[in-house]
Order: C-alpha cells, then structure tokens, then sequence
C-alpha cells in the first residue's frame, strides 16, 4: 500500500487523453492504496480565466471524477483551494526553488513562450505542484510524461529541504504508464491531444455526445498506406487510433491489428468510435446525475475534511523544520 497524489486542473474541457492517461490510472490505483485525488483550481488561476468557468469547470472536473469510477469510500477526493495548506506550503518551496531550475521547466517555457508578459504564477506552478504532493508524505505520482520533469523538481527539492533543515519529506516517484501515456491530437498526431487546442476536431471531450465523436474519429488524420499496423514513427495517427482503441476496450494492440489485418481505415474508425463511445456513454449518464446533486457537495466537503486534517498535521511539522515558529528553539544556532 503506497500513497498516492494525482490532480487534474479544472480548465476547459476534459479530454479523453486525461481520462486514458491519468483518470483511468487513478481508479485502478485506489483499491490498495492511500489515494489523494485534487481538483488543482489554484493551478488554473496561472493563467487568466472568467470566474464563473472556473467555478462551473471545478464542479464539473470533481463530477467527472466520480462517473469516472473514482470512489470517495476508497480515496480522498477535495478541491486544492479548500485546503488552504496547499499554498501555504507552495510559498515556503518557492523560497528554497531557483531561478535557474523553474526557468528549465518546459511547460513554462512552452507557455511564456519568451514573453515577460506571462504572470509569475506560471513560473512558480511547479512549487505548488511539490506541495501537492509533499503535503501528504506522497510516495507515487501518477501522471502523463509530459509532468515527469516537474516531479523530478520535486524531488529535488524536497532532497534540499531534508538537507537544509533534517529529514521532513518523504521522496515521490512518478509512476507513468506506458501505454496512453500520451494520446496524441486526431488532426495532429505528432502533437498531445489537449483541451487548449484551438481546433475541437483535434481532441474528444469526455462530455461530447455520441455523434460528435463518431465523427471526430472519422475525420482523423491517418496516412495514406491503407495498413493497419502500429508504427508511431511512421503511422503516428493510426498508432494513436490503435492506442486509444485498446486503451477502451482492453485489447492489446498486437490482438487488434491481426483484428483488422484485411480492414480498411473506414471500418477501423468506425469501430474506434464505437469503442469510445461505449466507454464514454455511462460515465457521461452518471456524471449528469451528480452534477447538480448534493451528493457531489457532500463528498467534496468529507474529502476536504480528510485532506485538510492530514495536511494541517503535516504542514506544522514542515514549518517547526523551517523555523516558523515563535517557540525558542531548544537547539543551539
Ligand atoms: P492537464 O490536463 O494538463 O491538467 O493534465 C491532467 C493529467 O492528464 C496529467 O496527468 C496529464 O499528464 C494527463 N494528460 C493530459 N493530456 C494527456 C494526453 N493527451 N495523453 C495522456 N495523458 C494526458
Ligand atoms: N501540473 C499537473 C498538470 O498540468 C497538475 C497537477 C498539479 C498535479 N498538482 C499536481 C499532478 C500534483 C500530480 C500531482 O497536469
């Protein structure tokens, strides 16, 4: 049994590419272990959003959890703003972080883009992000590839921390699938598919309707070789289709492409789409009973007590190590 801290942020829509590559890790993970899962809101706030969107995007993030199969008798699921220890400690990393290091972090670099103009909240994400996960003595991290750099600044701070002050932290792993790790754009396959994508045709949202999908799958880019095989290389967007389309069902791709060694791409795209929209249909039922239900409160405000009392207990004993205390201090300078 490990613990575990994972968090989605509440922007704009859910893909499918969340749920194949973290939502659905999450659920296998709660049985054994000691899960956290967050609905990271302050982490959407690094970038410039209406109010009310967030507001909505939070209740619908947590509601989708939920229908995802994720269970509030098995793991602990809150809001990161309504444990107010997480930022709390995301301030005190920030003051034992680099320039240098957060500088090297390619999510910023990719999202500033080189501008000044981008607020400070983005460069400093990833030391609220090692509260997360520092704040609960986490041992596993579930998340996409695209995150494992951020968890290796974790690490490194909280391997600074125990030297600077004594031992405190309990050093995270990442813990990355290899498959799904990264479901790829359907207009663009050489690019992750994500909700900030311009263009809706390159990702699915877990919320888009059966025919929406149907035809999102029908209208991906593949190539022009009419073979189903799987070669991210070369036939990235067939490879991704041929992912996504195990990932749902649980065929391994090597059954799969035997499957349709005499099909065309018609056919295969057909039978994606049916495949997700056969995984899609009941959590979408589900969460539309949760989302305006009192259920989905109630579950929120048991997950945040549960957080908030680990967090609090852990949080005092992280500010006695750094000094934040008016108590004298027994030990000589
Ligand atoms: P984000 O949407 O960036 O908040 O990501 C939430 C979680 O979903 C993280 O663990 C990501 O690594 C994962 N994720 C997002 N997009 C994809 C994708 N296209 N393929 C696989 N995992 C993804
Ligand atoms: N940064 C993560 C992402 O963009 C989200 C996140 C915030 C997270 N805090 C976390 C993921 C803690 C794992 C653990 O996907």
């Amino acid at each position: 049994m490990a613990t575990i801290f994972s968090g989605i942020k509440p922007t704009g829509v859910v893909t499918l590419g969340n749920y194949l590559g973290a939502m659905k890790q999450f659920v296998d993970l709660q049985d054994d272990n000691n899960a956290y899962y967050c609905i990271v809101d302050l982490h959407s706030i690094t970038v410039q959003l209406d109010r009310v969107e967030l507001m909505n995007n939070t209740r619908k993030l947590a509601a989708l959890y939920l229908a995802s199969g994720l269970d509030p008798e098995k793991a602990t699921i809150f809001v990161q703003s309504e444990v107010k220890a997480h930022a709390q400690l995301g301030w005190m990393l920030t003051c034992i972080a680099g320039m240098g290091e957060l500088g090297r972090m390619t999510q910023y670099k990719d999202k500033s883009q080189g501008s000044e103009n981008v607020g400070a909240g983005l460069f400093v994400y990833p030391t609220l992000m090692a509260s997360d996960i520092l704040l609960y003595n986490t041992e596993l991290v579930p998340v996409g590839d695209d995150q494992k750099q951020h968890i290796e600044l974790t690490r490194d701070l909280a391997e600074r921390f125990n030297k600077r002050y004594y031992e405190t932290f309990t050093i995270p792993e990442p813990l990355i699938q290899k498959e799904g790790a990264r479901i790829m754009s359907l207009t663009n396959p050489v690019k992750k598919m994500s909700k900030s994508d311009t263009n809706a045709k390159g990702y699915i949202s877990m919320l888009d309707e059966p025919n929406v999908i149907r035809k999102k799958i029908k209208s991906a880019v593949t190539d022009s070789s009419g073979v189903i095989s799987f070669d991210r290389e070369n036939k990235p967007g067939i490879s991704n289709l041929l992912e996504i389309y195990s990932l749902s069902t649980g065929t391994p791709i090597d059954d799969l492409v035997k499957q349709y060694e005499n099909s065309n791409y018609g056919t295969f795209k057909q039978d994606v789409a049916e495949a997700v929209v056969a995984l899609l249909e009941p959590i979408q039922a589900r969460y539309h009973e949760l989302i305006d239900s009192p259920e989905l409160d109630e579950i929120l405000d048991a997950g945040r007590a549960k957080a908030e009392a680990v967090a609090n207990k852990n949080l005092a004993k992280i500010e006695k190590a750094m000094g934040l205390s008016r108590k004298r201090a027994k030990v000589k300078k």
